[in-house]
């Protein structure tokens, strides 16, 4: 595996890939890689000759200067990961290289950037579509893969690509989880062991509650999920709300969802630690 720090040196590597008729896939990480990014370079792996991952942890996207400064940086470690799971290229940028002078760009992300996320997270999905496409522009790939735990960014980064006019394969995988349900994530490694404890609720409670709804309204089931992750000790949900799959739309009803089976979204703070998670409802 080949490690690349520099913008020009990763164009170079992609520019003689494609050119060979090599296809290339993407997966953009912020490092601190666990079991479910290395699904994603798995997935990649297949599907593409030659796979790039970047590790960059994008400061544009976080609108909380803690949760940038505390943000976990493994690199060794994510290097490791990478190299036995057969990735080509790593590519590792300082933020002075991607952002040589400040991002202004501004996107019109629309409704699916309006809600949940969009609304608690001002400004996030603004620096996620900065970033992507900035990495899009760069490796110009075939395929970029992202997980279904952040549901609603996978939204935003296609509402991204066709503002962009980006021709490529945006290829959403399913969320990893630990043993207990948890999903993972690399702000798991925050929690206290008390609270690692606590909070595969989240999944127990949602996964419980696509049998709820096969007997209540859309917001009965609302407040079931809520009120059972906030009834143990360190967790408060910041948020619920059960959506169209395409749109991100707060749903009122069941029968309201446009394009497929409406979607629960939640994030939840175990201490503080800000977990997200979501459900499908196959009713
Ligand atoms: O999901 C993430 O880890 C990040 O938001 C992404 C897509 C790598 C952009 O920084």
């Amino acid at each position: 595996m080949e490690i690349i720090r520099t913008v020009d040196g990763l164009r170079q590597q992609v520019d003689q890939a494609h050119a060979a008729g090599k296809s290339v896939g993407l997966v953009p990480t912020m490092g601190a890689l666990h079991a479910g990014h290395i699904s994603l370079v798995d997935r990649a792996r297949k599907e593409n000759d030659l796979v790039v991952v970047s590790v960059f942890v994008n400061p544009t996207q976080f609108n909380n200067a803690e949760d940038l400064a505390t943000y976990p940086r493994t690199e060794e470690a994510d290097c490791q990961k990478l190299e036995k799971a057969g990735v080509d290229i790593a590519f590792i940028p300082t933020v002075e290289e991607i952002y040589p002078e400040p991002d202004t760009r501004v996107f019109e992300l629309g409704e699916v950037a309006e809600v949940m996320e969009g609304a608690m997270r001002p400004g996030h999905f603004n620096g996620v579509a900065q970033i992507v496409s900035k990495l899009f522009a760069i490796v110009n790939p075939d395929r970029a893969y992202f997980g279904e735990k952040d549901f609603q960014q996978i939204a935003v980064i296609r509402r991204m690509v066709e503002l962009e006019g980006f021709k490529l394969k945006i290829v959403d995988c399913p969320i990893c989880r630990e043993e207990d349900g948890l999903a993972m994530s690399s702000r798991n490694t925050r929690l206290t062991p008390e609270q690692r404890e606590v909070a595969p609720v989240i999944h127990r409670t949602l996964a419980s509650s696509v049998d709820w709804a096969k007997q209540h309204t859309l917001a009965e089931t609302k407040k079931y999920v809520i009120d059972e992750i906030n009834s143990f000790p360190h967790m408060e949900v910041e948020y619920y709300e059960i959506v169209d799959p395409l749109t991100m739309q707060p749903l009122a009803e069941w029968t309201d969802a446009r394009n497929g089976a409406p979607v629960g979204c939640v994030t939840a703070y175990c201490g503080k630690v800000r977990l997200i998670d979501n459900i499908k409802y196959n009713l």
